[in-house]
């Protein structure tokens, strides 16, 4: 099991490239089943969730091929309806595969995606949208079983703010019978990507960014050319790291305009980031101030961020107080952090973390996807050497980053 060894200390100093977008990726390579024509995306991360989607697709008669940076799906012919518990149990993700699936087949069987390590992570806003739409839906033996000759158009108010549900919903409204309208909507500019690249292959929607999004369904979508948006968790994940090392570092690609509520919290804790068309220069120097938040949904404070956050509250000026919203259970950083010096104390889904001066590297474990990018932060600042294991699941969400963060100054290699 790869394991990461970072020898902490180094101010980080020159230009780091961001990937396209896991979120927008992933749901995007999903719309590919929504046409009997080809889908070309620029700017696909190379991840190992979009790995795993891609072979999920081919799984089901999608063809897909690279043409240079550029990966192109043909859902000309989808044999198989279906996603296989074994592909969806590592890559929950896989859940958007079943409105676009029922909207283009008229049937599909996807397993449920069980929880994970940050929550429980239920669909059942998903089956409930679908349903509402005409769908025959129902669970069996672990599987979502759904049918429908042709959805239909209709007024949904999801009970609360899904991405994903969003844009299932979304997906599948773009081949039903008439006007769907999805009330409570995620704004996330993810979900503004997909529309953006729907729209581009013949679908007809409006509202997408706002929580009312409108789409009238048509007959069938073309081809198209996207190119996925710039990963702005991967750009605020970088922008932590430079303000808890120190340095100046230019995020070439990084979208601002996807960030504000970071780069408040940013502003606040005494980091500088200057936007630009060519991406984000971040500049800190000296210990950060402690800052508070609240995760909430976009375009609040985003909850894949608060892991980070919480590495670089521990060696900050002050006590910030950290509260989850979003999920029940993401929180499993703290006990590593605690590994390596923090003061951190959990009440409920809050976090107190008071600053102190310094960490010191210790061997530890990532469990989640964002959790692990909170230790890679803590380890770039830690005195001596850090080891953090299991780290299967930054490489989910994370395109090199050992090479990205290398190239900038860290002391960072992979251990097999
Ligand atoms: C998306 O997950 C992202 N994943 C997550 O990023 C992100 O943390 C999350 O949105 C919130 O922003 C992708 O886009 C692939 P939700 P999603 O449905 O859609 C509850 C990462 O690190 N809920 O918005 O699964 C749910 O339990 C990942 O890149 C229901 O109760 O999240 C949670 O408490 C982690 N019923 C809350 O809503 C439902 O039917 C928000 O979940 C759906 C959700």
């Amino acid at each position: 099991m790869d394991k990461l060894v970072i020898e902490g200390g180094a101010r980080l100093a020159g230009e780091i490239s961001i990937s396209g977008a896991k979120n927008a990726a992933l749901p995007i390579l999903c719309a590919s089943l929504l046409s009997r024509e080809p889908l070309a995306l620029a700017n696909v991360p190379a991840l190992n969730d979009v790995v795993t989607m891609r072979r999920l697709l081919a799984r089901m008669g999608v063809e897909m091929h690279a043409e240079g940076a550029t990966v192109v799906a043909d859902a000309g012919r989808v044999t198989t309806p279906e996603a296989p518990y074994d592909l969806v149990k590592t890559m929950r993700a896989a859940i958007l595969v079943l409105g676009p699936l029922l909207a283009r087949c008229g049937e599909a069987r996807v397993s449920l995606p069980g929880g994970c390590a940050i929550g429980a992570r239920p669909v059942d806003q998903h089956i409930k949208g679908l349903a509402a739409m005409g769908a025959e839906i129902s669970v069996e033996h672990g599987y979502i079983v759904a049918r429908a000759a042709r959805l239909k158009g209709t007024h949904l108010v999801t009970d609360l703010v899904t991405v994903t549900g969003t844009e299932n919903l979304m997906m599948a409204a773009t081949l039903a019978d008439g006007e769907t309208v999805i009330e409570n909507a995620a704004r996330e500019p993810e979900v503004v990507d997909l529309a953006n690249c729907l729209v581009r292959m013949g679908a007809n929607i409006s509202g997408a960014g706002s929580d009312r999004i409108v789409v009238n369904g048509v007959a069938a979508l073309h081809s198209a050319h996207h190119r996925v948006m710039a990963d702005r968790i991967e750009t605020g994940t970088f922008l932590t790291a430079v303000a808890a090392t120190g340095g100046d570092v230019m995020l070439a690609g990084g979208e601002a305009g996807t960030l504000d509520a970071v780069l408040a919290k940013l502003a606040e804790a005494g980091v500088r980031c200057e936007a630009s068309d060519a991406g984000i220069r971040v500049r800190a120097s000296g210990r950060p101030r402690a800052v508070n938040l609240r995760t909430a949904p976009y375009p609040g404070f985003p909850t894949d961020m608060q892991a980070q956050f919480m590495a670089l509250n521990s060696v900050a000026e002050g006590t910030g107080v950290i509260t989850e919203t979003i999920f029940e259970n993401r929180f499993m950083h703290a006990q590593e952090l605690l590994r390596l010096g923090a003061d951190i104390e959990i009440e409920g889904n809050t976090a107190i973390v008071k600053g102190v001066p310094r960490l010191t590297g210790a061997t530890v474990m990532a469990t989640d996807l964002r959790a692990s990018a909170s230790l890679v932060v803590a380890g770039l600042i830690a005195e001596g050497e850090t080891v953090i294991d299991r780290i299967y699941h930054l490489d989910r969400g994370y395109e090199a980053l050992e090479s990205k963060l290398s190239a900038v100054g860290a002391r960072v290699t992979r251990r097999r």
